[in-house]
């Protein structure tokens, strides 16, 4: 009797839920893998525990950079918390986790030649064996932004050259020890944000500015560092690896998590058509390209032609084809408008000719709700790069003001629910026309740091209150729509 109570206070707490998206299939939904990500800084704390040595996020947020002075030092506190927080994600049925390491909590000092740090290596063990006592599929991010201090010290982090063999050996390090249980690595997660923001306009940690040049150096470095680990991973017997030596993890998948976001041309004339191609190959395609082709677009080559740096033969041959699967953080799409006398330039709006907004304004500046968007891009990947597997690393919204609401409002997020309706709807027809995803993550599993600004922004589907001691984590309406849906019918495996 206490059991068919609760089923009915279940179905009644959850029967103000929308239906699935119509253009997904409850076949299709079955045969997709549907999960949830967040990354090492936004969710961990622990920041001075276990040997953890600072990273440039750290240095940032204690120098005051970030909104309301916050900090990651404790964050959601998921190096205590990660077993509540696997019960948790069993209870929602999701059975896929895309999860970041934390380069300074395994190499202290950073570079190649250092001290493996043991206790880090044994956090991320029993992390990674809960995980799967829970029946969730661990998916890894190499990097995502933390950089151990030490490096930016001794060499500019990812402008020096001596950033790439000091990747290689740190991915080395994660393959061994942990690559025989995981089998889905992505070595970066969106490059353009860590060479654009982080070391272009350095409105990110490490916080300085480095010009169009050194957002390049960065670009160049971080494609190179990748293409040697794929290469490691998979062990091309020609392999010169500057003596990293990665014996025998199981063969599993390396790719990458690029970010993109679409621009639909602000008219059809011919100025407007070609910046929107342009934008697409400038952001996009200035990682994609290598990565598939072996080389930066030519419209980029033209276009930044003073501070592209090129590619030897030999790296173009190495990156050439260098991934598994491509990963992609989807999240909103523009107008782009054209210059008739300067091929280079692209203009991005938010409005259409007659002034009306492309989509509800998030809680983020750059996020707008353009469901179609996320179609239209994924269509475009499709027939440009042809990829055997797209994974869709991230896709997720905060929702307005949400940060000062109480719980209990926070929870009821319909504009959240909304969006996943919106986006899936337009995914799912994407790929019952082709397009090759086959795993799908939102962003994120809870709220929680989110950069400069701090806590302001929440991104979960699941609610945390971080007023409270124990940082309570309660799922909203968006995490039990896409529970229902999504989590709890899609295949696990
Ligand atoms: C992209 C990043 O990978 C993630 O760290 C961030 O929190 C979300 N997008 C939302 O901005």
């Amino acid at each position: 009797l206490a059991l068919a109570a609760f089923a009915v206070a279940q179905a009644r707490q959850i029967s103000h839920l929308p239906d699935a998206p119509a253009m997904c299939p409850l076949e299709m939904r079955k045969n997709t893998r549907w999960g949830v990500a967040t990354a090492s800084y936004q969710v961990e704390g622990g920041w001075n525990l276990g040997g953890r040595t600072p990273s440039v996020w750290d240095t940032f947020s204690h120098a005051g950079f970030i909104k309301n002075n916050d900090t990651g030092d404790v964050a959601c506190d998921m190096y205590h918390k990660y077993p509540q927080d696997f019960k948790l994600m069993r209870e929602l049925g999701i059975k896929h986790y895309r999860f970041s390491f934390s380069w300074n909590r395994i190499l202290p000092q950073g570079g190649k030649g250092t001290p493996v740090n043991p206790e880090g290596i044994a956090f991320y063990n029993s992390l990674i064996n809960e995980m799967i006592a829970n029946n969730i599929r661990p998916y890894a991010t190499i990097f995502h932004w933390d950089l151990p201090q030490v490096l930016q010290d001794k060499y500019q982090g990812l402008i020096g050259e001596e950033f790439i063999a000091d990747f290689v050996n740190y991915a080395n390090v994660l393959f061994e020890n942990f690559g025989d249980r995981i089998r889905d690595w992505m070595t970066f997660n969106e490059p353009w944000v860590t060479c654009v923001l982080q070391y272009g306009q350095g409105v990110f940690a490490p916080g300085i500015p480095m010009g169009d040049e050194g957002m390049y150096k960065c670009g160049h470095n971080l494609l190179r560092a990748h293409a040697k680990t794929y290469q490691l991973y998979h062990k091309v017997p020609q392999a010169k690896l500057d003596n990293v030596t990665f014996a025998d993890a199981a063969r599993g998948k390396v790719g990458i998590a690029l970010n993109i976001e679409y621009l639909e041309p602000l008219t059809e004339a011919k100025e407007d058509v070609a910046a929107a191609n342009y934008g697409l190959e400038k952001n996009l395609g200035w990682f994609a390209d290598p990565l598939f082709f072996g080389d930066y677009p030519a419209s980029l080559k033209s276009c930044a032609k003073d501070v592209l740096p090129s590619f030897t033969a030999e790296e173009s041959k190495l990156l050439k084809g260098s991934l598994d699967f491509l990963g992609i953080n989807f999240y909103t799409g523009k107008f782009a408008k054209g210059s008739a006398t300067d091929k280079c330039s692209v203009e991005t709006r938010e409005q259409d000719v007659n002034g009306k907004d492309i989509g509800p304004l998030a809680e983020s500046s750059w996020l707008r709700v353009v469901p179609w968007s996320f179609y239209k891009l994924l269509k475009y990947v499709q027939s440009r790069y042809d990829p055997k597997q797209i994974i869709i690393t991230e896709n997720g919204v905060s929702a307005p003001k949400e940060d000062s609401m109480s719980v209990q409002q926070a929870i009821r997020d319909d504009f959240r629910v909304n969006y996943y309706k919106g986006y899936l709807d337009y995914l799912c027809k994407a790929i019952s026309e082709g397009v090759k995803v086959n795993t799908y993550f939102a962003w994120s599993f809870m709220d929680n740091f989110e950069w400069r600004e701090g806590y302001s922004q929440r991104f979960g589907i699941n609610h945390v209150d971080f007023d409270s001691p124990e940082l309570t984590r309660t799922t909203k309406d968006s995490g039990k729509f896409l529970s229902k849906h999504f989590f709890r019918v899609g295949r696990g495996g």
